[in-house]
């Protein structure tokens, strides 16, 4: 689908994404580059980087892969110098990488448990902490006169509660609140925005093939105001306009982005 945005909303911008070699934090990095925007991708696969830097680049954008795990601060802080490095400045950091399975809480140990927030919460916080001296207002390379700007990937699953989710849903309410106090702290005293984006069941992702591998059953559909999946595509508009100056005055928001689906019920 055309993108509704102008194609130079993020001109000149260098953006970090994380997990942006697949799923929803590719079409990200795609939809970023294709809006002006050069892409670092940090991800633990390099087969996964490679392909996704060479798709990258066959549009057109400027692109490269570092491999890296979130959960290793020496990654995080190698890969945001390298992104500094290469680019000569870092502009907006999208945190999509993100660990998940099923698995019923009293089957799930606590090693189980805290994997996924060494992956999903501490992750998001360490990178966020690497970042930071480049992202800051007159932080080295900017060019802008205000500072950058934070996107961390959530998940509606802690706004009542999940089956089988217990790990991720603690994971995705620590994203939050530190996407709120960062907008607070980073905001006031480096100019930085910091929001996020919890997308609702998007088609075509790792995250829908590992949670619900079957086809949506007619009786779900049947609460799901929109009856259908979201595409890649409807999260990386929502990053565009959160990124961009469009959403200059929007600060420690999460925005849903789910067709309404976790506000809805069964008919009675
Ligand atoms: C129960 C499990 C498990 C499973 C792992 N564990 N898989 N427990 N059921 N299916 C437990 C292990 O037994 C171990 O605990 C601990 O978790 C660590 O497992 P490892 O395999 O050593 O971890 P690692 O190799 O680091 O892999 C991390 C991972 C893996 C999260 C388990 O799935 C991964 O790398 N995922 C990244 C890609 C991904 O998941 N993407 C989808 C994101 S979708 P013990 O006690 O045995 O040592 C998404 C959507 C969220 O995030 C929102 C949905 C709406």
């Amino acid at each position: 689908m055309e993108s509704p945005f102008k194609a130079e909303i993020l001109k000149g911008k260098v953006a970090l994404i994380t997990g942006g070699g697949s799923g929803i934090g590719f079409e990200i990095s795609t939809q970023f580059g294709k809006h002006g925007a050069s892409i670092a991708i940090m991800g633990r696969r390099k087969q996964v980087l490679d392909s996704a830097v060479s798709a990258l680049h066959s549009l057109g954008i400027p692109a490269v892969g570092f491999e890296g795990d979130v959960r290793k601060q020496e990654d995080a802080k190698k890969v945001v110098e390298l992104t500094f490095k290469h680019f000569g400045s870092l502009d907006i950091l999208v945190n999509a990488a993100a660990g998940n399975f099923l698995v019923a809480a009293e089957d799930l140990s606590p090693n189980g448990f805290r994997t996924v927030l060494d992956i999903d919460s501490v992750g998001t916080f360490t990178m966020c902490h690497e970042a930071r001296e480049y992202l800051k207002k007159d932080g080295p390379g900017r060019r802008s006169s205000g500072g950058g700007i934070i996107l961390n990937i959530s998940a509606t699953l802690h706004y009542t509660a999940s089956w089988y989710q217990i790990h991720v849903s603690a994971a995705k309410a620590a994203v939050d609140a530190t996407t709120r106090n960062l907008a607070l702290e980073w905001g006031t005293d480096y100019d930085i925005r910091v929001n996020g984006i919890a997308p609702g069941p998007i088609g075509d992702t790792p995250g829908m093939s590992k949670l619900a591998p079957g086809e949506i059953d007619s009786e779900a559909r049947d609460y799901m105001p929109l009856f259908k999946l979201g595409e890649k595509w409807d999260i990386a508009m929502a990053a565009l306009y959160l990124a961009s100056d469009a959403g200059k005055y929007i600060n420690g928001t999460t925005m849903v982005v789910d067709g309404g689906l976790w506000l809805s019920r069964p008919r009675h």
